[in-house]
């Protein structure tokens, strides 16, 4: 087992470049944070009917996330008990059982085996039906309608693992009554990049902004505007950046966006509701839930799936308001693929630096210095109304509570 206190060192904000390359940690991380973190499934409105279902990865295990017949949604391993095929190769529909397409044993929206060729005559009735169900996923649970499943039976609760991430959350996903839904399906894109490079940007990098999407700042691709931002870290290795004193023309012009203006205006005070008055001091924009489950308010949200320690499977999802007029839905659809999608302008621009980060972290020797987390080290505070640590401008305070996160639990025993 390799020590992760040699890989973090939490005091001087430096981290190895062999946890973005090293297959062996690689390897300890499909173990110890992918087999045990609470990991992003799908979406409550994806699976509202039963038989209902959606793929999913935890880590590099393909997952099935299913409402049964009698209504309840559970998770379990894609991989059929037999020889290992993946028994639904669809990415969402419906149905009331799998059929395995090797050698045709069928499982039923439950996860239980129901069928096997040859039971009678070639099994002779000895196989033990019951034994031989689809593996469950250990716990699944959802969060203001986004399922998320864990292989450790012994995690804490999901609430407890989101921790104050939750209340950072809640501005996107709970502004509403009738909370969000999925726009559509899936878009899937690989970049050659370590899992990290993505959650760790997304956790709270506000520093490269200026630079890495200075192209699309320049044509006018999009206003910064005055609001300034604000870097908060709830805690357990999640992050989350926001905008102060949020204004609506900024974020939604209304001669670009006349509609979706209009309505983010009823929705401000729809939020402000169910929130509190809080909601006019800060509006979260971009975040990881630890380890790669990333949202955005272009509207996106994502899973950066490991494929190895140099590839990345992104699957992203755009999420609106369920009660949104049809324009509206369409405006936010369309701001999505045209910043964070993949074929985004500022996802180019991102994802060209992850790749890069890692193929020059593969040279042997430059492997052994490390990076650099020193930004605003030491200026983190408390902040009266918000919960987590909070600092002014950028600073790499997020990033440095992911790996510190990162570093606990690669050398946590259980
Ligand atoms: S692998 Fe599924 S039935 Fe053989
Ligand atoms: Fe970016």
């Amino acid at each position: 087992m390799i020590d992760s206190r040699t890989l973090v060192d939490d005091e001087k904000a430096l981290v190895s470049r062999r946890i973005f390359i090293d297959n062996e940690i690689y390897e300890q991380e499909l173990e110890r944070i992918f087999a045990r973190c609470w990991l992003y499934l799908g979406h409550e409105s994806q699976v509202s009917n039963p038989g209902d279902f959606v793929s999913a990865y935890m880590g590099e295990d393909p997952v099935l996330v299913v409402r049964d017949s009698r209504g309840n949604v559970n998770a379990f391993l894609n991989t059929c008990r037999h020889r290992g095929m993946r028994v639904c190769r669809a990415d969402q529909g419906n149905a009331a059982a799998f059929t395995c397409t090797y050698h045709g044993w069928t499982y039923g929206n439950d996860g239980k085996l129901v069928g096997v060729p040859g039971y009678k005559e070639y099994y002779y009735e000895e196989l033990d039906m019951e034994q031989w169900g689809l593996v469950p996923v250990a716990q699944v649970s959802s969060y203001k309608g986004l399922i998320f499943g864990t292989f450790d039976a012994n995690a804490p609760s999901l609430v407890e693992y989101l921790g104050d991430m939750a209340w950072y959350m809640d501005f996107l996903f709970d502004r509403t009554e009738e909370g969000v839904e999925i726009l559509g399906g899936v878009h899937k894109w690989i970049i050659p990049c370590n899992w990290k490079f993505a959650a760790d940007n997304f956790a709270g990098d506000n520093y490269h902004f200026g630079v890495t999407h200075i192209s699309g700042l320049k044509v006018g691709f999009l206003r910064l505007g005055q609001a300034k931002t604000l870097q908060t870290t709830p805690g357990d290795g999640h992050g989350i950046i926001a905008r102060l004193n949020p204004n609506v023309d900024e974020r939604w012009p209304a001669e670009q966006w006349p509609e979706a203006n209009a309505y983010m205006r009823t929705v401000e005070e729809e939020k402000e509701r169910r929130l509190g008055s809080k909601v006019k001091d800060i509006d979260p924009g971009v975040g990881t839930v630890f380890p790669n489950f990333s949202l955005h308010s272009s509207p996106s949200i994502r899973v950066w799936h490991p494929r190895g320690p140099d590839k990345t499977e992104v699957w992203s999802w755009c999420f609106v308001d369920k009660t949104a007029p049809a324009g509206v839905k369409d405006a936010m659809r369309l701001n999505m693929l045209r910043t964070f999608s993949m074929g985004g302008i500022f996802e180019q621009d991102d994802g060209e630096n992850w790749d890069r980060c890692t193929a020059s972290t593969r040279g042997f020797v430059g492997r052994r210095y490390e990076f650099n987390y020193q930004l605003g080290l030491g200026h983190e505070r408390r902040h009266e109304e918000f919960p987590g640590q909070v600092a002014d401008g950028p600073t790499e305070m997020s990033q440095r509570g992911f790996y510190r996160r990162w570093a606990e639990i690669m050398r946590a025993e259980d």
